[in-house]
């Protein structure tokens, strides 16, 4: 990517920054102090997602500064990371009252940002922490405890990216077993942002198109890996 595409990608996030300032697309805004639109380096080839803003990030406006995140932040040195190197939100850019789990249609009206803060960083590794950001973005219900730690491949905000799967610091803080894991996971990042990534899967409708005919019902599906699935919350 040239610099000066480097620089427009910057400024669309910037104006995506404002947007989400001020959304009010969900009733979680008559209830937050601010939005938490995510921070870090713009340019990342890595990208951490979270489930929500707790207190202490509703307070401030920035991801993962609590407990949580000082876990993330010591995760991260470890692998020879800092918080400059990478990119952190969440699902959901606003705090769900008394931290509850966000409700199907509060991702809906917020999934929108993230694939265009996805689209527009260009992250090479996506890693989701805990459930809720790994069903999103895998596009699948299989739960966290099942896929942690394997890298798989999705196209998200319209680019080929390894998607990595992790617990939620959270959840290690609560369980020593449950933090060696992530430690162990957190080891296996930096080979994983070395590593060539796939070929863009082609669409539906390029499929089509390069058959000589239209995609079925002449609209291209929504892509697999953006339907979220959110009946079931269980690990
Ligand atoms: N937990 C999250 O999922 N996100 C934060 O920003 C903080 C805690």
């Amino acid at each position: 990517m040239s610099s000066a595409g480097a620089a427009e990608r910057r400024e669309e996030l910037v104006a995506l920054f404002k947007e989400v300032s001020k959304c009010t697309r969900c009733p979680l805004h008559e209830t937050r102090t601010k939005a938490v639109f995510g921070a870090g380096n713009a340019d990342a080839d890595l990208m951490f997602v979270g489930e929500a803003p707790g207190a202490e990030e509703d307070r401030q406006g920035l991801p993962f500064v609590g407990r949580a995140g000082q876990l993330l932040n010591q995760l991260l040195e470890e692998i020879g990371l800092s918080r400059e190197d990478v990119f952190i939100c969440n699902v959901l850019k606003s705090r769900p009252p008394n931290n509850r789990d966000p409700m199907p249609e509060e991702i809906a009206a917020c999934e929108p940002y993230l694939w265009e803060q996805v689209r527009l960083i260009q992250p090479r590794v996506v890693c989701t922490l805990g459930n809720f950001a790994t069903k999103l973005l895998t596009g699948s219900a299989t739960g966290i405890t099942r896929v942690r730690g394997t890298p798989q491949t999705h196209q998200l905000g319209g680019r080929t990216v390894f998607l990595l799967p992790l617990f939620h610091p959270a959840a290690a803080l609560r369980t020593p077993a449950v933090k060696e894991q992530l430690r162990g996971d957190f080891a296996t990042i930096p080979a994983l942002l070395q590593q060539p990534l796939p070929e863009p899967m082609p669409s539906a409708a390029e499929i089509a198109e390069a058959e000589g005919a239209e995609a079925p019902g002449g609209e291209p599906p929504p892509p697999i890996d953006q339907l979220g699935f959110f009946g079931d919350s269980a690990g």
